[in-house]
């Protein structure tokens, strides 16, 4: 058994696959300690080293962290530029320890909107962790749920438009492998911090059949022990899939690919 797991008493066996989280509540939380709002974004990250560490550990395979939506572009100009230069930092101090964990790094957004030294390192990292074979972390950045769906869409009509694909082809699993998050496990836990109840835009085809959480805590002090009770928390969730309680979903379920989703 895991050891991370048997020292946090966790079933590694009824873990999440796949865990997004929204993390909010930074600027909240530096408000109420009379600081500026990028104060907590910085305590954000450190949060966000931790809890990729932790998962990685436990052996979710995929984390999906919200870092930046396709909505926060309108925040002052002094909070995005400090919010780009927080991930250019993310990125340079992490990337070794990134690789040598064995993580897959990738980005999901609009990365048209992304300047282009930012886009040259998330380039780099991905390229540079794509043969890894562990845990992946993947950043929602720039991302909204909408503008990830219309850009499937849009692939999926060019592919009709050549002729690649019959309009009577396109199914769940066609369409997912045209969303950003294209052949990462099925989404099966969203946490939310900070106490509001919305998704605000994040993965919204993937949130199909997730379980969902929602922690009062704000994102800064969101640590092992909060993440460890929604876990356990998880594990006693009876998942259905539009079956009925006494009936059994076979291990190898997978709700997509049964035309359920
Ligand atoms: C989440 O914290 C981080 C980002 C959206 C970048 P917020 O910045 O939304 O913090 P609150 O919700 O205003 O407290
Ligand atoms: C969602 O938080 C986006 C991220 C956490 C990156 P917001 O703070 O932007 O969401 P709203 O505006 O409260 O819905
Ligand atoms: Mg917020």
């Amino acid at each position: 058994m895991n050891e991370y797991c048997k020292k946090w008493g966790l079933d590694p066996n009824k873990l999440p696959k796949h865990v997004g989280i929204v993390m909010d509540g930074n600027g909240r939380w530096a408000s109420q300690k009379k600081r500026p709002r990028l104060f907590g974004h910085n305590e954000g990250v450190k949060r966000v080293e931790e809890i990729t560490e932790f998962s990685g550990n436990i052996g979710i395979e995929a984390l999906t962290l919200f870092a930046f939506s396709d909505e926060n572009w309108r925040r002052p100009e002094e909070e995005v530029s400090g919010l780009m230069g927080l991930l250019r930092w993310f990125i340079r101090k992490e990337s070794k320890r990134i690789f040598e964990n064995n993580v897959r790094f990738r980005v999901i957004g609009d990365r048209q909107k992304l300047s282009l030294d930012i886009l040259d390192l998330i380039v780099n990292l991905e390229q540079k962790t794509s043969s890894n074979t562990g845990m992946h972390l993947c950043v929602a950045l720039s991302y909204g749920g909408h503008g990830e769906i219309l850009r499937a869409v849009k692939k999926i009509v060019a592919k009709v438009e050549v002729g690649e694909v019959f309009v009577n082809d396109i199914d769940s699993s066609l369409f997912e492998s045209c969303l950003d998050t294209a052949g990462l496990p099925a989404l099966d836990m969203f946490i939310r911090t900070s106490g509001e109840f919305r998704v605000s835009n994040f993965l919204l085809w993937q949130l199909a059949y997730a379980e969902m959480f929602f922690e009062p805590a704000p994102w800064p002090d969101f640590n092992m022990e909060k993440y460890v009770h929604l876990l356990n928390e998880f594990s006693c969730r009876q998942r259905r899939f539009g079956l009925t309680p006494e009936q059994k979903i076979p291990p190898t379920f997978n709700a997509s690919k049964c035309g359920l989703l």
